[in-house]
């Protein structure tokens, strides 16, 4: 199979007009938070545990399409000894893994940071795929302050975004592209949406002069919402602004644009997605979800590190996965 034909039937199995991408691949420290607020030590084998509970959910395939792991879990079976990117594959969940190997401070670019892991990445692609992933996905992250992102922050991670991309590409793998602007702040929604169209901007054009394929690629943006410390948009106004910006940055090219819940509670995230799709008119792409901490969130708290929670934590998946179903079709009322 040509490389350009795996990775059409890769967006193929992903994208559709019903279902969205899980995002549980939280990095060790991440996980280790996330148990510590239920309780729950974060051992490998709770960490096996809880992520196999969520992938044998019965009925999860009909709301979810993708699901992004960590490399640690990519390598870890259920107990009947089934792969859990396997596990995820019988109910047609394509299963994908994040690259990314964190971030830290951008040199000469105070407030910004910059994500490692492009050394070596394509050697490490070739593994992924063996063990069943098919999409990757890297995060660069934007902290907002009155000086930041930096133009040069700006620049840098647009490269690093545009460069991860067209190494998974190269080996048949589906990049999802992940600009995170941060909700972190008291700054107000304009200026959210100030920044994501620079971040958009600039990924965009980095993404063109690396000549990455962009029917072949997922956008993980953020939606466009006021500061943390604010928080005062309606769902109606984070849908208005949310397409304003994607439709002034994102090529019609790109199939599908699946929302990152950033710190949204789950049914903020929820809502917002339902007001975004019902607004989006004849928008060009599919406005879906790569959401992990708005679809977890209650599985989570259903779960207390107990197994004979395993089934109240799948109906608290599935149900989320389900509202989020009928919220990127615009048919998701709330009461
Ligand atoms: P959140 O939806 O929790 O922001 O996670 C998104 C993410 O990047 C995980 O892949």
């Amino acid at each position: 199979m040509s490389t350009t034909t795996e990775l059409q039937q890769t967006i193929n199995d992903m994208v559709d007009d019903t279902r969205g991408v899980l995002a549980i691949d939280e990095s060790s420290p991440t996980i280790a938070k996330r148990f510590a607020a239920i309780d729950v030590e974060s051992t490998e084998e709770n960490r096996r545990h809880y992520r196999s509970v969520l992938l044998s959910t019965p009925d999860l395939g009909k709301y979810i399409s993708g699901v992004i792991l960590f490399e640690e879990t990519l390598g870890q079976k259920n107990n009947e000894g089934m792969s859990l990117a396997e596990l995820a594959w019988q109910q047609a969940i394509v299963p994908g893994i994040k690259v990314d190997k964190g971030k830290g401070p951008l040199p000469s670019a105070p407030g910004d940071s910059i994500t490692y892991g492009l050394d070596g990445l394509a050697e490490r692609l070739e593994g992924y795929k063996a063990q069943g992933a098919r999409f990757a996905k890297w995060r660069e992250v934007y902290a907002i302050t009155d000086t930041n992102p930096s133009c040069l922050g700006l620049h840098a991670n647009a490269e690093m975004l545009a460069r991860y991309a067209a190494v998974c590409q190269a080996a048949g793998i589906v990049p999802i592209v992940e600009p995170e602007v941060l909700m972190d702040g008291n700054h107000d929604i304009d200026r959210c949406a100030e920044v994501t169209e620079h971040v958009l901007h600039s990924v965009f054009h980095a993404l063109h002069k690396h000549h990455v394929s962009l029917e072949h690629m997922v956008l993980k943006p953020n939606m466009i919402v006021p500061g943390i410390d604010l928080r005062t948009a309606d769902p109606e106004e984070v849908a208005s602004e949310t397409l304003k910006v994607l439709r002034r940055t994102v090529p019609a090219a790109v199939p599908s644009i699946n929302f990152l819940s950033g710190g949204q509670g789950p049914e903020e995230a929820t809502r917002n997605l339902n007001a975004i799709n019902r607004s989006a008119g004849n928008a060009p792409w599919q406005l879906s979800i790569s959401y992990g901490r708005a679809l977890q969130q209650p599985a989570l708290h259903a779960w207390l590190g107990k197994a004979e929670n395993d089934a109240v934590t799948q109906q608290a998946l599935l149900n989320r996965a389900k509202l989020n179903s009928l919220a990127r079709q615009g048919k998701y009322e709330s009461e």
